[in-house]
């Protein structure tokens, strides 16, 4: 049975943790939904961490839309959620509802997700859900904002910036989220955010009061290439074990060590004795 919205609400009033990791393909969003993860987040971080960009503001609704499909693919068990891109919601009300109902039409995936608050993002939050589609919320370090916000920090440490973080996530709420992300958000901010909320918050550099938390999953594995960040605790060194291998592979095909017949197919003798003969007729013609 699929995760759905509702349950992460429970999940949320029986003190239940929510567990969600990125994906971008089929065979990574294959393992972590067999291992029971509750939430799949096509991420936007597709753009620094597999398609090899600088952050996540390259990355268009082509790429999300190509790869949350293999993701849905891989999976039976977790929700979904594919992350709008930068410029799929902030042109227009009417591109934004065109982008997610993309998202859902083509993908098959479960919600989206969107960062930022104020005004206009509420209004889209709130339109969305009117058409039946699930909005996840992120708010804290918006990465598509980078520039603007001078770069990769923790927000919300400021008492101003603080209580607008406060007021940004009750909007949401009411504008229809089911849930909202708080990146590198102080834990005690995350926590009267969380206290607040009836929906559950997710953090990423957000401390432990959250209601689940999510990992980028090439962090996870050491796999995305970059210096993790502090809040992210890397579960298994999977780029160690690939450098490994292919080292190996590569020292035994020099040296002749593979392939070896278990790794080889065979044939009749009787085939091989009568294309050798018939060469060799061949030759004397
Ligand atoms: O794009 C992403 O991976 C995200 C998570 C960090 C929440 O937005």
């Amino acid at each position: 049975m699929r995760v759905t919205i509702t349950q992460l609400r429970e999940m949320k009033q029986r003190g239940e943790r929510i567990a969600m990791l990125t994906a971008y393909d089929f065979p990574f969003s294959k393992i972590i939904d067999e291992a029971g993860v509750d939430i799949i987040l096509v991420g936007d971080s597709l753009g620094n961490v597999v398609l090899g960009y600088e952050n996540t503001l390259p990355v268009t609704m082509d790429e999300m839309l190509h790869h949350t499909r293999a993701v849905v693919r891989g999976t039976q068990r977790a929700l979904v959620v594919f992350d709008m891109p930068f410029l799929s919601y902030q042109v227009s009300l009417e591109d934004a509802i065109r982008n997610a109902g993309r998202a859902i039409k083509e993908t098959g995936c479960h919600a989206v997700k969107l960062e930022g608050s104020g005004d206009y993002v509420v209004k889209i939050v709130s339109t969305f859900v009117r058409m039946g589609i699930p909005v996840m919320a992120h708010l804290g370090l918006t990465p598509q904002s980078v520039h603007q916000l001078g770069g990769f920090k923790v927000q919300g440490r400021a008492l101003q910036q603080a209580r607008q973080m406060i007021d940004d996530a009750l909007q949401l709420q009411a504008a229809g989220a089911f849930s909202i992300v708080l990146e590198c958000v102080p834990t005690k901010l995350a926590r009267i955010i969380t206290e607040r909320l009836e929906i559950p918050t997710i953090g990423i550099g957000a401390g432990k009061y959250c209601d689940g938390q999510v990992l980028v999953l090439h962090d996870m594995f050491n796999i995305s290439m970059r210096t993790p960040p502090r809040f992210v605790k890397v579960y298994a060194d999977i780029r160690k074990y690939m450098y490994n291998g292919t080292k190996k592979f590569i020292q035994e095909i020099k040296t002749g060590a593979f392939p070896t017949e278990e790794h080889s197919f065979s044939i009749p003798d009787t085939v091989i004795r009568r294309l050798q003969k018939n060469g060799n007729k061949r030759k004397k013609k």
